[in-house]
């Protein structure tokens, strides 16, 4: 077997803890970012890249092109054989229901037994001792951009890289939002699937609708009825690009109540949000920290109560993605409190994250001097403009908020009045980060998180006693499922379910870095951080592809996973339907 990094995908791969994997960039890069923080260290950087840019610029963009579409991928499944036959043994299986010490047996990709005691079933079968160990049923990351092209610039991790992050951190299935292409939804399918070739993991789509006629309506039920599909988002932002106005979110609310889908928003006042972003810039605020201000608490809280109240007016279940602040936090709770079917999903870096970040000083006004004068030195100028903009790694949509709103989400997870943790995972490197170094309107919107989110979401929410194992699975995997009606064939350790298992180890510790993380993006917003709980062992499909720190994942081995409408959020909805319509004691009859 060969080693390689997964930032191709031409091969059966094995990749070893990944910084000998990738030793050019590395080297190259760990300079770079370890020499963001200080003028002084800019300056020593600045001398030691001018002294050797040819080789460093070469090297580097080599290592880097060498990352999207790198070579074809290969169906891996046949070449690997059957899965192998896997005995958990001794560890605390925790499902969403309990946890309980059981041994875990799994044959062909499903998990056959789950039991106090399982004896050898034969010599051929791979052994795991989980004792002192929690055996939990995969991530499940409910929101993620693989392979995504935002506004011209596409993101840098694939559907082979983006899900070898997700194995090495414990996520063993996500879904992916599918664009329509040229308009059309079932042509954006089909480039999905396509791009979706290489997946070494389970996935399955969302579709995103831009506008409303009769071919999107068509369209949407050829998605659920042919394709898979139960689920659509909606954008109340991006004005101009992907928003849609009221009207649309309206009929497609209707449509997707018509279907049995799930309806889901990402909500920021679009209209509102474009004009805090030409106030910033009337007012000279170009930086990150323009990116936060242009888009405030406010717009996000407006738009999702109206996107709550004209769910409950079409009376359909809602799905607030991302939900970042207290404000949308509190229209959630509001609505659910008055039995109103709304979910809402924080992501990691909302919850364990805050807005400092963007208002630190960076160096773009050295850098911008720095680049006149070292012309025609080209790579130094482009090493100096990363550095200058490290900062503009933290911007997404909505903005990650000041602290106390992050603790009122974690707050709102452990309660319930949240349900599920996503990602929002959209990476780009800090030189696409770049394109914004005038004028924050034009930094690529996006953070990383798919292979950190397991681990964060443990140490923040059960390391710290704010809620417990069990809870932890249902947030992480088995709330994903059942909302996207595929439990308990994923979310589960059950027999019956996909052997898609991981082992965490309570008392062993991470530390992230973007110097051994698996994705392809050179920054990692969560870069430095350190907590308790390890994922040691990912089984995805019933094959170990993540175990002492080593990742063997088959490009091509991941199956796209069908969602069927009509999930637990749709039940009874008839009755309530009724009761509205004999509530209205109307049309009155009259002579
Ligand atoms: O900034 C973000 N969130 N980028 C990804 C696209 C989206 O809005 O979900
Ligand atoms: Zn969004
Ligand atoms: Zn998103």
């Amino acid at each position: 077997m060969q080693r390689i990094s997964p930032r191709g995908c031409d091969q059966i791969s094995l990749t070893t803890s990944p910084a000998p994997a990738r030793p050019t960039c590395r080297a190259k890069k760990s300079v770079v970012m370890t020499g963001m923080e200080s003028p002084l260290a800019v300056l020593l950087l600045a001398t030691l890249l001018a002294t050797a840019p040819a080789t460093a610029s070469s090297e580097s963009s080599q290592y880097c092109d060498a990352g999207n579409g790198f070579g074809e991928p290969r169906r891996g499944v046949s070449s690997e054989g059957s899965p192998p036959k896997i005995l958990i043994k001794g560890g605390t299986v925790a499902n969403a229901h309990g946890a309980e010490v059981a041994d875990v047996y799994v044959e062909d990709g499903i998990i056959v037994a789950v039991e106090p005691h399982i004896e050898q079933v034969g010599d051929d079968v791979t052994i795991l001792d989980a004792s002192g160990k929690y055996v939990m049923p995969g991530g499940i990351d409910p929101h993620t951009h693989l392979d995504v092209d935002s506004t011209g610039v596409k993101a840098v991790d694939d559907f082979f890289s983006g899900q070898a992050a997700a194995l090495a951190g414990g996520t063993t299935m996500h879904i992916d939002f599918v664009k329509p292409s040229n308009g059309s939804l079932i042509a954006g399918v089909e480039v999905y699937k396509k791009k979706a070739q290489k997946s070494c993991m389970d996935y399955g789509f969302h579709m995103v609708i831009h506008k409303w006629d009769e071919v999107v309506s068509r369209e949407m039920e050829v998605m659920v009825n042919e394709k898979g599909i139960n689920s659509f988002k909606f954008f109340m932002a991006y004005k101009g690009y992907q928003m849609v106005n009221d009207e649309v979110l309206l009929q497609g609310l209707k449509k997707c109540k018509s279907l049995g889908a799930l309806a889901m928003v990402h909500a920021e006042n679009g209209d509102a949000v474009f004009e805090g972003q030409n106030r910033m810039i009337e007012l000279g605020i170009t930086g990150p920290e323009g990116h936060a201000l242009s888009r405030p608490p406010v717009l996000e809280g407006e738009a999702t109560a109206r996107a709550v109240r004209l769910a409950g007016f079409v009376n359909t279940p809602l799905y607030v993605v991302h939900v970042m602040s207290i404000d949308a936090m509190e229209e959630i709770a509001k609505a659910r409190q008055s039995g109103q079917r709304v979910i809402g999903e924080p992501v990691v870096s909302g919850l364990v994250l805050d807005d400092s970040k963007l208002w630190d000083p960076d160096f773009i006004t050295a850098a911008k001097k720095v680049s006149v004068l070292s012309f025609p030195y080209a790579h130094f100028f482009y090493r100096v403009i990363e550095l200058c903009t490290w900062n503009f790694r933290y911007v997404m949509s909505p903005p990650i908020r000041s602290a106390e709103h992050g603790k009122a989400l974690q707050a709102a997870l452990s309660t319930g009045i949240l349900q599920l943790v996503g990602t929002d995972h959209c990476a780009f490197n800090s030189t696409q980060k770049a394109l914004g170094i005038d004028d924050f309107r034009k930094i690529p919107n996006g953070v990383n998180g798919i292979e950190e989110r397991m681990h964060l979401v443990w140490d923040t929410m059960v390391e710290s006693g704010q809620i417990s194992v069990s809870d932890y699975v249902r947030i992480t995997s088995t709330e994903c499922a059942r909302i996207f009606n595929i439990y308990p064939r994923k979310g589960a350790i059950l027999a019956g379910s996909d052997a898609d298992i991981i082992i965490l180890n309570p008392n062993s510790s991470f530390e992230i870095s973007a110097r051994n993380h698996h994705s392809r993006s050179d920054t990692n917003i969560y870069k430095g951080r350190r907590g308790k709980g390890k994922v040691e062992v990912t089984i995805a499909g019933g094959r170990i592809v993540w175990m002492d720190g080593q990742l063997k994942v088959t490009c091509g081995s991941g199956k796209f996973v069908e969602m069927p409408p009509f999930g637990y959020l749709f039940g009874g909805m008839e009755k309530e339907d009724a009761r509205y319509l004999s509530s209205l004691r109307a049309p009155v009859k009259r002579q």
